[in-house]
This record gives C-alpha cells, sequence and structure tokens, in this order.
C-alpha cells in the first residue's frame, strides 16, 4: 500500500487524475463527502487531502510515503524528502513585486517585505546583502503595498492578473515553480519497487496528456 498526500484543490485533483489513468484510481476521492483519507485496496493505494503547505510535513515524518507539492512549499519549509519527479503542472513564478519603477535596492532605508514566503524572502535579500523587515501575511498579499503596509511582496505569480489588478508589477524573478512529487527518505527504501513504478505511471500520463 502506498500512502498519498495530495494538496487539496484544483492541483491535487490534476495529479489525481494523472494517477487514476495510470492505475491507481479512487473515484470516491472527488465526491462531495468531507472525508479526507481514501482507499483503494486493490490498486495499492490510499489517498489523504492535505493542505498544500502541510504535504511536505506528513511526508518527512512517513505519515505519507509520497506527496505532491509546489516547489514553493520545498524552498519555504526545506522538508527532509527526495524529489523525484518535475510533475510540470502549476507552473509559476516567485517574484519580487511592487509599484512599476520602484527600485528595491535603494538603501536609504530597510525595505519592508510582506510575504506568506519568509524564508525565501528573507534568503534572496541576504543573498544580495539587502536589509528587510519581513511582515508576514497569510493571504491577499497585494494588498499591501496599496495599503503602505509593505514597500514590496514576495509572492507567486502565475498569470500576473492579481497584480495587474492591484497595480503592481514584477520588479524580479526569484524561483521557476512547478509541482513536485516527493518521497519520504525510508519508504523510498523499503517500498522502492511500488513508488519507482507510480513516479514512472505519473510520468507517462504527462506524456500522453
Ligand atoms: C496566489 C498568489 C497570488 C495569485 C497569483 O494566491 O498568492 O495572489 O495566486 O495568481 P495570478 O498571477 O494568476 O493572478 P492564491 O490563489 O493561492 O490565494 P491566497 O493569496 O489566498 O493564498
Amino acid at each position: 500500500m502506498i500512502n498519498v498526500a495530495l494538496p487539496k484543490g484544483r492541483l491535487g485533483e490534476k495529479v489525481y487524475q494523472l494517477l487514476a489513468s495510470a492505475g491507481y484510481p479512487c473515484p470516491e476521492l472527488l465526491g462531495d463527502s468531507r472525508q479526507l483519507v481514501f482507499e483503494n485496496a486493490q490498486a495499492g493505494v490510499r489517498y489523504f487531502w492535505v493542505k498544500p503547505t502541510d504535504v511536505g510535513v506528513y511526508v518527512e515524518r512517513g505519515a505519507a510515503d509520497v506527496g505532491v507539492c509546489g516547489r514553493d512549499i520545498l524552498l519555504e519549509y526545506e522538508p527532509k524528502v527526495y524529489e523525484l519527479r518535475d510533475l510540470r503542472l502549476g507552473i509559476c513564478r516567485m517574484c519580487v513585486a511592487g509599484p512599476a519603477g520602484f527600485d528595491d535596492l535603494q538603501r536609504e532605508r530597510i525595505l519592508r517585505v510582506a510575504t506568506k514566503f519568509p524564508h525565501i524572502a528573507r534568503a534572496y535579500y541576504e543573498q544580495i546583502g539587502r536589509d528587510i523587515d519581513i511582515i508576514k501575511l497569510h493571504g491577499s498579499i497585494e494588498i499591501a503595498p496599496l495599503l503602505g503596509l509593505s514597500d514590496v511582496i514576495v509572492d507567486i505569480v502565475e498569470t500576473g492578473k492579481t497584480l495587474q489588478e492591484n497595480h503592481l508589477t514584477v520588479l524580479r524573478e526569484i524561483h521557476p515553480i512547478s509541482a513536485r512529487f516527493i518521497c519520504n527518505q525510508v519508504s523510498y527504501q523499503f517500498k522502492y519497487a511500488e513508488i519507482s513504478r507510480m513516479r514512472d505511471a505519473l510520468g507517462a500520463g504527462k506524456e500522453q496528456a
């Protein structure tokens, strides 16, 4: 049995579709129920719906053998897991954004950065030797510069629509992001054959798509 942590939401549903067509179906998973654990004993798979930011925790601690999460989560929380495949889904960019023309390197005062990703933001500005004040938020980050709470934001940009509608623009691209298939380090040894088969199946599903 392979235990799979899927990120609740659109990305998780896409990944489930790939797994289902690759021989790991569990149709109840997409129903309306509030259940969070689903099993198909015959296919040898048990799925959990978890909050996207928690996937790395489940996999690192072995509550799940494998999981799918964005590279943003891996960079922010640095879980000790193996990254087995880039699924090339959920493609976006981690960026610094602010009002057009804003110079985030101007050193007159400490730069105020609003973000859901304090570790990524700190690491980036540390590397270029810029002092920053991190303002940790949990969502709707784009509003922070508008209200004068911060100078810039560090956030995910997919289509760029949210930035545009809040009068912000990309100032720097920090990391390319996509969904990764990750694995618990012990499970990788003990369930090597099953996990490799699942990893290969995910690749095959992608090529067919
Ligand atoms: C993410 C991100 C941006 C938005 C970018 O937010 O934080 O707000 O998507 O997408 P776009 O470039 O296509 O407009 P998410 O939807 O995860 O919501 P949240 O801010 O509540 O976390």
